[in-house]
C-alpha cells in the first residue's frame, strides 16, 4: 500500500517500510532492491545492523530515485558522544547525502570500550541535545528515538535542553507486545509510532495463532497481511522484515480490504505476551513492564 502517515515535521512516512534487522549480508541488498521494485518507498536500517552499505547498493540497483524513498537509519549506542561523526559515517555507508529519519537507536549511552558499561557522565538527554544540532542541516530531514518507554520519553521531553519533539518513536509492536499506553502517549505528544517486528520476528509465536488464522481464513488473506493491516489501522507504520521476494511482495499488497472493528478487537484480545527484543544485553534497563 502507498498509504502514508504525517509526521510532526509535516513530512509523510509510508505506512509500510522494509525492515532489515537480521537480514544477512549477501541478501539484504537484493531484498531492498526487490522491495523498491515492488512499490515500497520506505527502508529501515541502522548502523548496528552492519548492512548500511549493502542497503545503499540495493537502493541504487533499484533505479528508484533517492528522493522518492523514505530512508531511516539509527545512531549506534557506543556513538552517543560522537553524533556528528556517526551521521557522517552512516551517510557514507549508505552512499547518500541525507536520511529522512535519524533515530537514537536505544536510550543507552554505551562506553565504546566496554559494551557492559553505561557512560556515567552521559545521558540520552545529552545525546538528544547533540541530535538536535542536526536539525536544519542537509543531513537529516527528521530526528526521533527508538525503544523509548514512557518514563524515558517524559524525561527527554521535560528537559529544558529539549527543543525538538521526536518525530517518531520506533518500538516493538505486534499483538504479543501491543503497548497501548505507550502508543497513546506517543500520539498525545505528536510522536508517530513505528512498529518493528510486526510479525513477531523469526519463529514467531504468532505464526500459528488460532485467532489470527481464523480471521485470515475469513478474509482469504495470509496471516502476515492481517498482522500488518492491524498495525496500520491502529495508526502506526509497520516495518516487516523479509529477504524472500514473494513475501516482500505480499507484505506490501494490502489495498482493497480492511479489518472490521470487531476483528481488530479480537486481535487486541489475544492474551499471549512476548517480546522479541529485551534489554538484558544493555548496560541499563530501558523497558519497565508493558514498555510503559
Ligand atoms: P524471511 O526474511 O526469511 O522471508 P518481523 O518483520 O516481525 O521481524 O518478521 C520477520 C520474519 O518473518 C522473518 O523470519 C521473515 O522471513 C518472516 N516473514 C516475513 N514476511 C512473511 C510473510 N509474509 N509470511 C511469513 N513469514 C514472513
Amino acid at each position: 500500500t502507498a498509504k502514508t502517515f504525517k509526521l510532526n515535521t509535516g513530512a509523510s512516512i509510508p505506512a509500510i517500510g522494509l525492515g532489515t534487522w537480521q537480514s544477512q549480508p549477501g541478501e539484504v541488498g537484493k531484498a531492498v532492491e526487490a522491495a523498491l521494485k515492488a512499490g515500497y518507498r520506505h527502508i529501515d536500517t541502522a548502523f548496528a545492523y552492519g548492512n548500511e552499505k549493502e542497503v545503499g547498493e540495493g537502493i541504487r540497483a533499484s533505479g528508484v530515485p533517492r528522493e522518492e524513498i523514505f530512508l531511516t537509519t539509527k545512531l549506534n549506542n557506543p556513538d552517543h558522544k560522537r553524533v556528528a561523526e556517526a551521521i557522517d559515517q552512516s551517510l557514507k555507508n549508505l552512499g547518500t547525502s541525507y536520511v529522512d529519519l535519524y533515530l537514537m537507536h536505544w536510550p543507552s549511552s554505551t562506553d565504546p570500550n566496554d559494551s557492559k558499561k553505561h557512560y556515567p557522565d552521559w545521558d540520552f538527554v545529552d545525546t538528544w541535545r547533540e541530535l538536535q544540532k542536526l536539525v536544519g542541516t542537509d543531513k537529516v530531514r527528521a530526528i526521533g528515538v527508538s525503544n523509548f518507554a514512557i518514563k524515558n520519553l517524559e524525561r527527554l521531553l521535560n528537559d529544558p535542553s529539549s527543543k525538538v519533539v521526536p518525530a517518531v518513536n520506533q518500538i516493538e509492536l505486534h499483538p504479543g507486545n501491543p503497548s497501548p499506553k505507550l502508543v497513546a502517549y506517543n500520539t498525545s505528544k505528536g510522536i508517530h509510532s513505528s512498529g518493528y517486528s510486526p510479525l513477531g520476528s523469526t519463529d514467531s509465536p504468532l505464526s500459528n495463532n488460532a485467532t489470527l488464522e481464523k480471521i485470515a481464513k475469513a478474509k482469504g488473506k495470509p496471516p502476515a497481511q492481517v498482522l500488518l493491516l492491524w498495525g496500520i489501522q491502529k495508526g502506526w507504520s509497520v516495518l516487516p522484515k523479509s529477504v524472500t521476494p514473494s513475501r516482500i511482495d505480499a507484505n506490501f499488497d494490502l489495498d482493497g480490504w480492511s479489518l472490521t472493528d470487531e476483528e481488530i478487537s479480537k486481535i487486541d484480545a489475544i492474551p499471549d505476551r512476548f517480546k522479541v527484543c529485551g534489554d538484558s544485553w544493555l548496560p541499563i534497563k530501558v523497558f519497565f513492564g508493558d514498555d510503559e
